[in-house]
């Protein structure tokens, strides 16, 4: 694959070197793209070497271009990775300027966007960082998310760039799901299941919420947010509209695939009643925390020297797919496919049942966990149940499970109410 690397200027940017060295293990060719600001980092010339192409720097060098246009440079792009980016870059591309070659290169490239962030934590948290980043996002632009440690400039928090194996990940996903290369090739289920979703708009919840306890702390469980996400890029393979509303998952976006990020199950309870109106199948891949500390704290709290307990006060969070299919039962059975997911570790179909009917859904996804099986596996084994039906799918890769999902749904839609 021929990447093309955008390097803009942070102390990350020599990171960038490892990321052109493993790209190039991996097999891939690399074209290196420098701003200004990144030359003050890292010189050109070690990036040349570690990728056998010229660095290029200028818009108009007209050396350069004689060699290969900015424009030739974006055709022969299969992908774009942008890593390190800056926070000024972020806010460029956001508002879509193209005052270098850099964002010139962005706005003349068809091919899919990775952008893995980097930068000092007050500035990864400002507002208008993480508008512009959700705007990116949106438009169906792959963030690989920073990470939490030591920075550079003595700070410790979050915005360090992402590890360089996982932007490589990334940036293959990304082109996979392009080519087309991890979906099952002329099978006619899934043929006829891309008739089925084009053009669906797909809602999907997925990873699990995060409830404060104080200004530091929160109720959390242990969902990756892998089968949603898989189920994201599933559907949008298939031709739907995806709109994943993502609590807080260290996962990039699959491409094509707009989403939401949340934090608390209130926020996305709202994402969800935000967008439910124009959903044609609701999928709640969400471990959603049911409880969230009453009052939480507004300051951190201390331990207390003499008291060896701490009692928290819960109240019930609301229940955002049976909310959804209460709705449906108002409107006389009226609205989107409700697909519901039941992680049990113990009587996995009688529990499962009783969600599919307690929250009225169409159908149930039963998810074995506390095993082998289930939070941050590779792989899964679900039971997809309706009121008629009952499939068991033998174990396979999350990938694997979300198109027979997918392709479930569709052979069983006659009996399904919508
Ligand atoms: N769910 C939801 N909102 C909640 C709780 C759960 O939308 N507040 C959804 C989940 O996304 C999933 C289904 O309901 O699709 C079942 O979630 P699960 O946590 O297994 O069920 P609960 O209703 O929370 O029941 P329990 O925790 O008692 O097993």
């Amino acid at each position: 694959m021929n990447i093309l690397l955008g390097v803009t200027g942070g102390i990350a940017a020599y990171k960038a070197l490892n990321l052109v060295r493993l790209y190039r293990k991996a097999g891939h060719e690399v074209q290196v793209v420098m701003t200004d600001s990144a030359q003050a980092f890292v010189a050109p010339l070690s990036f040349q070497a570690l990728s056998g192409h010229p660095v290029r720097t200028e818009l108009f060098d007209p050396e350069q271009e004689a060699g290969m246009d900015h424009i030739a440079l974006a055709r022969w792009a299969d992908v774009l990775v942008i890593a390190p980016a800056t926070a000024n870059v972020l806010a460029k591309l956001s508002a879509g300027l193209a005052d270098d070659l850099l964002t010139t290169l962005v706005l003349a490239c068809d091919r899919p966007l990775v952008v893995a962030p980097a930068m000092n934590r007050v500035m990864w948290q400002q507002p208008v960082t993480q508008q512009n980043l959700q705007a990116l996002q949106a438009r169906g632009i792959t963030v690989v998310p920073p990470g939490e440690g030591e920075q550079a400039c003595g700070e410790t928090g979050e915005g360090r760039l992402a590890e360089e194996t996982a932007i490589v990940t990334a940036t293959e996903s990304v082109q996979s799901a392009l080519s087309g290369s991890s979906k099952p090739k002329n099978d006619q289920a899934w043929l006829k299941t891309q008739a089925f979703l084009q053009g669906k708009q797909v809602l999907i919840t997925v990873g699990p919420t995060q409830e404060p306890i104080d200004p530091v702390r929160f109720l959390g469980n242990r969902s990756s947010g892998r089968m949603g996400f898989a189920l994201a890029q599933a559907a949008s393979e298939a031709g739907a509209n995806v709109t994943l509303i993502a609590g807080p998952v260290a996962l990039p976006t699959p491409a094509g695939v707009r989403r939401v990020d949340v934090a608390t199950a209130q926020q996305m309870f709202d994402a969800v009643q935000a967008e439910f109106a124009q959903t044609d199948v609701l999928i709640g891949a969400a471990a959603v925390a049911d409880y969230r500390v009453a009052e939480p704290a507004e300051q951190k709290l201390k331990k207390s020297p003499d008291a060896d307990e701490l009692t928290l006060k819960l109240i019930k969070n609301p229940d955002i797919i049976g909310w959804a299919g209460e709705q449906k039962a108002q409107n006389g059975g009226k609205g989107p496919i409700l697909v519901g997911f039941a992680a049990e570790t113990e009587n996995l179909e009688a529990h499962a049942r009783t969600k599919l009917q307690t929250k009225q859904l169409d159908m149930i996804c039963a998810n074995q966990v506390g095993d082998k099986l289930g939070f941050d596996q590779p792989d899964n084994a679900l039971t997809l149940i309706t009121a008629e039906h009952t499939r068991h799918l033998t174990r396979s890769d999350k990938a694997d499970q979300a198109r027979q999902l997918l392709q479930v749904l569709l052979e069983w839609q006659a009996d399904l109410k919508f």
